[in-house]
Order: structure tokens, then C-alpha cells, then sequence
């Protein structure tokens, strides 16, 4: 029997990868470590016997409550789980107010513009400005509940308006500034928005983004009538339409304000924000996330997985339009009374060394960006990082893919120098924070490999049955039980939170990732990608993960996608998109290295996981957050009209030469 999941019959996944290099964290860094071997053992030993009881001490000990709750898990109407349900608490007060006694004045955020000036903010200060924001958000009659769509460049300003929706009870929903009107204008609607915060522009790599007007055109879309106002951020003072009855200038509005904003109380479980994430079809969906739960998760991945630390300069690359800027950004550092870096602009710009440079200048301890980053990084320059003092970095994490184990290791050996340990973190929108990481000072790192589930989190790798599958048999990631940060339901749309999330073939039970993968012997997780993208090659599943990064581990290989089109014998044929460091490859020497590829791949996988046909390109089609859009890859692979929706693409251009690319077949 087979378990259709969304679309695709899954039984199991064979993995054909082996991985068998191993880093143990130096000793010095496990002396010093939050979390010990011996703790990590404890805290896994206290979660598997008393579940309730080990989230709710995390919560006492690491929440402010301004009510205390008695009641730690609600599952009378699962999956619609509720935590902490009578207790209350404000999330702002718990990211801000909680640290003025002791910590006034130390600096919260450091901001490096696109253009390099640079802008630092103390608790004090974003205290202030949050309070500002809050009540200017309150003389336009805004509500608990009330729903606000945030789409702004990277800046103080858009944690500031995040917290103070916080503040207050609003709930933001934020759209990343790449965006197109189209998707901002859905957003808006589906959320119902009262408020959209903007501003005139953004700076990108030098040029500008036109954030107020691509705004303008969003509320022209049917279903935006809800919008009341608009509240623009003055970044470039680049000259924009302004339309009195509804536009309001943020440095005129927000300024005026008093800066005391009484931090009210909500329950636990009220929402505290709406992050909408692309489905594989179909409209996005509103990932919603609650108070309580949501920011346990957030400060407990902060001290278990990034170890922080008092002193650290913590440093998420991740722009607030996604989770990662959520929950890294706007959120966990801030609740921890970190100091933080955040930059507008790109890693690159003005120069390859850019992300090497701020490292060095403002001292960053935690280092945590994205494998299409690091993708990107070599790409540019292998050994650029070798020229800058990194000296500061003693933690260095990746998130949003699977990192091919030879990225892993450039990012181990040339930015943490052999010395900083690797946090490879899996986790999703859904799931609000961390789920599968290293516990740093505990756990030997594997390249590619997430390792294991954090405490309380009861990961499992099942097939179409629910059964587990064997020790390297790819398979289903589901998580067994309700976990605090998980998200609450999808805005507008229980129905599908069920559907995709709870199916009934696990009774309704297991939260379904989407994902595949399979564990080592040691109990060790390797993701193989979303279950979307396997491959059905002879007979064999495979992950579309192992054979990119057999690809990428060929020293020529920037990057690579690969995707299956039908095959009258095999089922399947492999079908691989390919882009080279340095520049483009002739016809020539694209058949040459084709064929040097396929021998390559065999060498390293075998002859399964042969490509038969391989495609050269400047780059991958994708999404604005760096993943690989491997749907529009397999409509090119197959030679289908791309018809889908592509306006959330970072780059469409991609898609034509990757079509005209010669399609070399390999022997
Ligand atoms: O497929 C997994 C991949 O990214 C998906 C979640 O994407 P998103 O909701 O945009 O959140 C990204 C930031 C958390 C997952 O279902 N993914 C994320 N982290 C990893 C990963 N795949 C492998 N290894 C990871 N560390």
C-alpha cells in the first residue's frame, strides 16, 4: 500500500549517500558549553518522562508571566493544540522591558545600511521607539486582534514596528520586500489588514527598491479594501506618491508619540503573528504562531543551539520577511538580551567580502545564514574568508536546505577555521524554531547531517504505515507529539491545517514535516528534501539531496539541482541542473564536463544515480529566500510550458537559458 502525500506515493526512500567524516567540538568550547553531554542525556531523559512537566519548567524559568498558567497542555481538540492556556504574559515586555533593570544601556541592535552607515540602538532606546510606535499605532484605533501587514526593508524601524504590534496585541504579518504588488496585495487581503507599514524605499545592492509604490499598486487588488492607512518609513527620501486621506509619514506620526506604552497582558495563546509561506501549489498559507509557546521555542533554541552567551554579538543574516528573520531576529535575540547585527542589502555588495568584513568589524561570536549564502560565497571567492581576521567567531550555523557536505566543510574549515563548531539546524515556518540541530557543546558534527531532535521534540522517520523504517531508509519526518512553538493553524483555513499538516492516516496525531529522511546508526537525522522532490529511479527512491551533493562535491561544482522525467523503462531519469564556479561553460566544454560528471557521480553514489541528462547554468531559478525552485526545473526538464505562478522567483530570467541550455545528454 501507498500513502499519497500531497500528490506523491510514498513508501520508503533509499539512501544511497555516505557521509563518514565527524568533528567533535574542541575541548574547550564543551567546558564552556550551555548544554553538556551528561545535560543533554538529562533534559532528553526528563522530556521522554514527564512531557508536560518538562515544558512547563522551561516556561516558568524562561517566560515572564504577568499571570502564571496551570495548565500546561490542551489536546481536546487536536491537532488544534493549546499551551499555557491560562496564563498571560506580553511578548514585547519579555523581549524589551525584562532587561532595563540591568541592561539599559547595552546595545540591542547593530544595523549596517546598504550604503555602510551604521546605526546602533541599546534596550533603553528600542524600548522607546517600540512604546513610540505602539501608541501611534493605538491613535489610529488599532486593536488587540487587529491585523497589520509590515512590508520594509531591513532597518531598526521593522523590528521596532514588529515589536510594537507585539506591544499591543496586533498581529503583524510580514511580507518580505521582494515581493511582488501581486503577492503583497494577496497577503493583505487574505490577512484583512487594517494598517500596512512601509516605506518610500529600500536599498539593495545599490539600487532601489520601490517599496511605496509596489504597495500603492497592492491596495488597487481586489479584497485590500480593509486597509485603512498606510504608515510610511521615510528610508531614502526618494520622492513617492503620497495620498493624504491614507498615507501617514512615520517621522511625523511616530515621533510625536509619548515613549511609555503600558505593556498590556494577552493569554498564551493569543496570535501573535500570521507568516504566510508558499504552498506547492495553490495560494500561500497563513502560517499562524502563538505568544507563549512560540517565544519558548525562540529562547530556548537561542541558549541550547547558538549557546549564547551574555557577551555574544549574535548575527542572523536572515531578512524579517521570513521566519528565520522572525524568530533570529526579532524575537529570540532580543528576549535573551542579546546584542545583534542585522545589514540591509546583500552579502556580496560592495564587495565579496562584504559578510568577511562585518564579521571582523563588529565582533560577531554566532555566526547563521543560509546554504545558498554559503553557496553563493564560494562561488565568489573560495578563500576570500582566508583574508579577514574571524578570530571573533566561535559558533557558525546554516538553515533553509540541506547543506552538501562539501559546502558544510568549506564553511567549517574557511569561516569557523576548523575551531568553531557547525550548528546545521532543520526546523520550518511551521515549526517556529529549531527541531533537529546540534546541540553544540554536546553532539560530534557529521557534514550534512542535522544530527538529532532537540530535547522534547520526538522526531521520527516513518513509511506509508507509520512504522519506522530501518537505520538508512529514507522515509517520512513527522514529529510524535505537540511541541510549544509549533503553529497554531492556518490563518482562515483549519480545514487545510489539517489536511496537510495532521492527515488522518496517522489518526490526526503526527505533525507531517513534508520532508524526507533517514537515520544513521549513531541515531543521527540527514534531510533528504521535501517529499515533492523525489525521485522514482528503477525502482529505487531517491532523495534529490544526495545526488546534488555528490554534484556540488566535484571541485568544479558551484551548484546543482537535480529532478526526474519520465522514463518508459526506468520510471524515472535523473536530469541535473548544473552551474559552475567561475564562468560559463562552451558547448565544447560543457559535453566534456558532462560526461566528466556522470563518471563522477557513478564514482561517488553509483550507477543508479547516473544523470542522464545534465544542463549548464549561470544559476538556479530560485525562491526569494534562496531555495531552489526544483518545479519549475522538473516543467523544464520535461519540456512542459511553465504556466504556474513565477512572480515569487528571484531571478525568471534563469528559466529561458536553462530551457535553451544544451541538453547534453551524458553516454
Ligand atoms: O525542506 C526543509 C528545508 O526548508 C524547509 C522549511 O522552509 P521554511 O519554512 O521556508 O523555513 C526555512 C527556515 C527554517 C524544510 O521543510 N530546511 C530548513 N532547514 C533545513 C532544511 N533542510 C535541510 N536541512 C536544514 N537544516
Amino acid at each position: 500500500m501507498y500513502l499519497y502525500v500531497r500528490g506523491v506515493s510514498m513508501q520508503t526512500i533509499d539512501s544511497i549517500l555516505t557521509e563518514r567524516r565527524e568533528f567533535m567540538p574542541e575541548q574547550s568550547f564543551q567546558s564552556s558549553a550551555n548544554i553538556s553531554f551528561s545535560d543533554y542525556q538529562e533534559l532528553c531523559r526528563q522530556a521522554e518522562e514527564d512531557y508536560e512537566g518538562f515544558w512547563a519548567r522551561f516556561a516558568r524559568e524562561n517566560l515572564v508571566w504577568g499571570r502564571g498558567f496551570t495548565r500546561v497542555l490542551n489536546e481536546e481538540h487536536a491537532p488544534f493544540y493549546k499551551w499555557f492556556e491560562d496564563g498571560q504574559l506580553n511578548v514585547s515586555f519579555n523581549c524589551l522591558d525584562r532587561h532595563l533593570p540591568h541592561h539599559s544601556a547595552k546595545p540591542a541592535i547593530i544595523f549596517e545600511a546598504d550604503d555602510g552607515q551604521v546605526t546602533s540602538v541599546t534596550y533603553a532606546d528600542l524600548h522607546q521607539q517600540v512604546g513610540r510606535c505602539a501608541n501611534a499605532l493605538k491613535s489610529l484605533g488599532l486593536v488587540s486582534g487587529d491585523r497589520v501587514v509590515i512590508y520594509m526593508p531591513m532597518s531598526i524601524e521593522v523590528v521596532v514596528a514588529m515589536q510594537a504590534c507585539a506591544r499591543i496585541g496586533v498581529i503583524h504579518s510580514v511580507v518580505f520586500g521582494g515581493f511582488s504588488a501581486k503577492s503583497l496585495g494577496e497577503r493583505i487581503a487574505d490577512a484583512k489588514a487594517r494598517l500596512v507599514i512601509t516605506a518610500d524605499e529600500g536599498l539593495r545592492g545599490g539600487r532601489t527598491l520601490p517599496l511605496k509604490s509596489t504597495c500603492d499598486e497592492a491596495l488597487t487588488y481586489p479584497g485590500t479594501e480593509t486597509v485603512e492607512k498606510v504608515l510610511v518609513y521615510r528610508r531614502t527620501g526618494g520622492d513617492v506618491a503620497f495620498f493624504p486621506d491614507r498615507d501617514l509619514w512615520w517621522d511625523v506620526l511616530v515621533s510625536k508619540q509619548p515613549s511609555d506604552c503600558e505593556a498590556l497582558l494577552f493569554d498564551a495563546e493569543h496570535p501573535l503573528f500570521i507568516l504566510y509561506t508558499s504552498g506547492s501549489t495553490g495560494k500561500p498559507k497563513g502560517v499562524q504562531h502563538s505568544s507563549a509557546g512560540y517565544l519558548l521555542g525562540a529562547i530556548l533554541s537561542m541558549r541550547w543551539v547558538f549557546d549564547y552567551k551574555a557577551d555574544d554579538v549574535f548575527w542572523c543574516t536572515a531578512d524579517v520577511g521570513w521566519v528565520t528573520g522572525h524568530t533570529y531576529v526579532a524575537y529570540g535575540p532580543l528576549a535573551v538580551g542579546a546584542t545583534q547585527v542585522i545589514f540591509e542589502g546583500v552579502p556580496t555588495w560592495p564587495h565579496p567580502g562584504r559578510i568577511w568584513d562585518m564579521i571582523f568589524r563588529y565582533g560577531v561570536n554566532v555566526f547563521y545564514t543560509a546554504p545558498t549564502a554559503i553557496r553563493s560565497l564560494i562561488k565568489l571567492g573560495p578563500d576570500l574568508p582566508l583574508n579577514y581576521d574571524l578570530s571573533s567567531l566561535r559558533l557558525i550555523g546554516t538553515v533553509g536546505e540541506p547543506i552538501n557536505p562539501e559546502a558544510w566543510m568549506w564553511y567549517y574549515e574557511k569561516v569557523g577555521r576548523s575551531r568553531c563548531p557547525v550548528v546545521d539546524t532543520w526546523w520550518q515556518t511551521e515549526t517556529g524554531s529549531h527541531m533537529i540541530a546540534p546541540l553544540p557543546g554536546a553532539c560530534l558534527a557529521k557534514p550534512g547531517s542535522c544530527t538529532r531532535p532537540l530535547p522534547g521534540i520526538m522526531a521520527d522517520i516513518v513509511d506509508d504505515k507509520g512504522q519506522n523504517v530501518q537505520n538508512g531508509q529514507g522515509g517520512m519526518l513527522v514529529i510524535k507529539k505537540p511541541f510549544p512553538s509549533l503553529l497554531r493553524t492556518l490563518w482562515n483555513d483549519p480545514e487545510r491545517f489539517q489536511q496537510v499538516y495532521f492527515p488522518d492516516n496517522f489518526q490526526g496525531r503526527w505533525y507531517l514535516s513534508g520532508d524526507s529522511a533517514h537515520r544513521d546508526a549513531d541515531g543521527y537525522f540527514w534531510i533528504m528534501g521535501r517529499i515533492d522532490d523525489v525521485l522514482n529511479v528503477s525502482g529505487h527512491r531517491l532523495g534529490s539531496m544526495e545526488i546534488e551533493s555528490a554534484l556540488v562535491a566535484h571541485p568544479q561544482v558551484a551548484e546543482a539541482a537535480v529532478v526526474g522525467r519520465y522514463h518508459e523503462i526506468k520510471g524515472e531519469s535523473i536530469v541535473a541542473f548544473v552551474v559552475m564556479k567561475g564562468t560559463m561553460l562552451t558547448e565544447d566544454e560543457a559535453d566534456v564536463m558532462a560526461l566528466e560528471l556522470s563518471e563522477w557521480v557513478t564514482e561517488q553514489i553509483g550507477r543508479i544515480a547516473r544523470p542522464d541528462e545534465i544542463r549548464f547554468g549561470e544559476n538556479l531559478p530560485k525562491t526569494r529566500s534562496g531555495k531552489i525552485m526544483r518545479r519549475l526545473l522538473r516543467s523544464i526538464a520535461r519540456r512542459e510550458q511553465i504556466d504556474s505562478d513565477i512572480s515569487t522567483l528571484e531571478n525568471p530570467q534563469i528559466l529561458a537559458q536553462l530551457g535553451r541550455a544544451c541538453a547534453t545528454r551524458s553516454p
